[in-house]
This record gives C-alpha cells, structure tokens and sequence, in this order.
C-alpha cells in the first residue's frame, strides 16, 4: 500500500477546492464512512499481526495528516469568503440615500384632520379615550348588558388582565365608551366628537382588526334626530366635496341609542370609477341615533332636562370612499411606495 501516493493525491485534490461545500465532498470521499482512509482501515483485518502494528500506525498518522490538511484548508476557504463578503458588501452609511422619498400625509391622517376641522366649525370639541377599556365603559354603561347578543355584535378583542371588578380589560370596540368618559366628567351642554383607533377581530379587504372611528355626540336641552341628520348630511357634503349628495337614513338597533339608524351614501359606478352623490348603490358609513335615556342616567345625567344625539362613523370607510382605494389593509401596510403615490403633501390640505 502506497502511503505517500495517497496522501500526495488527497492533498492536490484538498488543494483545488475552491468553495467549503466541494471541500466537505472531498472529506467525506475520503475520510466518510465510505470513504478510502476508512476502507483502507477496514482491510487491515486480512494482514498478520506485524503487518497489522506497522501498516495501523501508518495508516493512523496517514488520517492525522489528511485531517489536519483538511481542517487548515476550511479554514482558508473561510477566512476568504469572509474577506470577499467584506469587500462586496461594504457600506458606507455616510453615502446619501439614492432616493429621497418625500415625506406624505397618510390618508387616514388627511381624514383625522378634515373631520375635525369640519366638525370644529360647526362647534365641536375633540375629547379621547384610552384604547384599552373596561367591560363597564365600552359595554355595560352603554346599555349592552352581560350574555346580550348585541355583545356578539362586535368580535372583542380581550386582554389577559382583569379590571376592578374583575371583568377582562378589551380593546375598545367602538369610540362610544367615549360618550361615558365625557358625560361622566363635564356637565351637559355637551358637543363633542372622539376620533381614534378601535379594534374587532375581523380580518378582509374591507375589515381590519384595527380600524378607525369618530364618535360624536351632541347632549343639550332640546336637540333632536332633525339636527341630526342636518349635521350628518353638512359633514358628508363637505367631507365628500359633493353638494347634491344622495343619503338615505334606514332604521336600526344600538344598545345605546333610541331610535337608532344607519345612514348610506348614494353611489355609481362611472367608466369603471366610484361616482359618490348619485346612483342606485348605497353604501353604509355610520351608525347614530338619539341617546337612550338609559345611557344618560348611567351618567347621572337628568334625563328631565337633557337629550341628545350620538353617532358612530368608520374613518377608513370613507377614506377608501373618498378615494377609490379598495383594499383596507393597504393602509396599514407601511409599504413607502403606496404612501408615497397615496399620501398627501402638506401643501394639498
Ligand atoms: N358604536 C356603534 C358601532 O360601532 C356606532 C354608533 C355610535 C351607533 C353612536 C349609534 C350611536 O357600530
């Protein structure tokens, strides 16, 4: 057995690798199960017990070198795929970025603004709650009692944490607890809406876990469902930039409002775009109503004097409306290439 002929053929052959992975099959060709060292190994059973003690230790300082030729080649072959790595992706973070994105208003931030400047004229405040609510504010002061299917209405989100009454905190389904925290703090006149983040787990194009309302609501000595039509109907005329909008109230049920409705917005499809105003579609965009007396008295508010009315509208819903986007998760995908084709520049409000 040729020692040397081997080991002259393993060390050409570790020597032409040129990547880590060729290098391995090379190992395994040789010092594998399979591989020749191993089999060399295996035959030394045939040879007398001389031969045996002489062609063993051979063999065995034979695998010690081919090992340790192995092991320095690795590391070669690492230490200059990291010198490559190190010149190809070399970063210099003083280099100005070849691309300046322009910074842009978030549509939903447009509508945040535009909503409050709409209602701020017509003498609205703005008030805020926290996203993180107790049963009692977003549900049961708001006349939606315990195993009430109105309860099942909204998909509720709760948190593993409980409340001093010992109820799961939620992640506020609607902005109405804001009503609560506001009719229990200031005394009626009371003229506020609450824009913010609300939460249903609830997931499609149209339907995001988090999502956007603003509530408003209107508590006074005679305030009517009159008024508030006229002022839901004044808002979407200057929100939608649209003067002869077609609405439509329709009858329906909320827990904390009677009676209670849902208004529509007229639409048609025009060369294949959103027409808003005009149409035989509707699309809904809020609930409202006046608010049930059970909900004033909750507040301690003298249901003999006052009355009001309260609605629920969804931001993203018309914002999508307003313009033409279809897809709700859109907005919340921090994409930078659709802010900056859908955002807004200061200079546009
Ligand atoms: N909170 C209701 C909802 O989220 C909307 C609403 C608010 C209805 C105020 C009536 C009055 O669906």
């Amino acid at each position: 057995m040729d020692i040397k002929k081997v080991l002259n053929e393993a060390t050409k052959q570790i020597e032409r690798c040129s990547s880590q992975q060729e290098l391995q099959n090379v190992k395994v060709a040789y010092l594998g199960k399979k591989g020749k060292i191993t089999e060399l190994l295996k035959s030394l059973k045939d040879l007398s017990l001389e031969e045996k003690k002489s062609t063993g230790a051979k063999l065995n300082s034979l695998r010690t070198d081919i090992d340790d030729l192995f092991k320095n080649k690795f590391n070669s072959l690492k230490v200059k795929e990291i010198n490559s790595k190190l010149k190809n992706e070399f970063l210099d973070i003083s280099f100005p970025p070849p691309n300046l994105i322009p910074s842009k208003v978030h549509p939903i931030s447009k509508t945040f603004d535009e909503v409050i400047s709409i209602f701020g004229s017509m003498g609205y405040s703005v008030a805020e709650g926290p996203d993180i609510e107790t049963d009692y504010y977003n549900f049961s002061a708001l006349n939606i009692p315990e195993n009430h299917p109105a309860r099942e209405m909204q998909d509720t989100f709760y948190i593993d944490d409980t409340d001093k009454d010992n109820k799961p905190y939620v992640l506020r389904t609607h902005t109405s607890p804001v009503q609560i925290r506001t009719l229990l703090n200031e005394k009626p006149p009371v003229k506020i809406i609450a824009p913010g983040r609300t939460y249903r787990c609830d997931s499609d194009s149209t339907h995001s876990p988090m999502f956007h309302q603003v509530e408003g609501l209107f508590i006074n000595e005679s305030t009517n469902m009159g008024d508030l039509k006229g002022t839901l109907i004044e808002f979407c005329k200057q929100y939608f930039n649209v003067q002869n909008l077609k609405v439509r109230f329709r009858p329906s049920y909320f827990p904390f409002t009677e009676p209670s409705a849902e208004m529509d917005i007229a639409y048609e499809i025009v060369n294949n775009k959103i027409h808003l105003g005009t149409g035989d579609l509707w699309l809904e965009i809020l609930g409202c109503g006046m608010v049930n007396p059970t909900v004033l008295e909750n507040c301690n508010v003298d249901t003999n004097i006052y009355q009001g009315f309260a609605f629920g509208m969804g931001l993203d819903r018309i914002t999508m409306l307003k313009y033409g986007l279809t897809d709700i998760r859109s907005f919340f995908s921090g994409n930078l290439n659709w802010i900056a084709n859908n955002g807004f520049s200061i200079g546009d409000y």
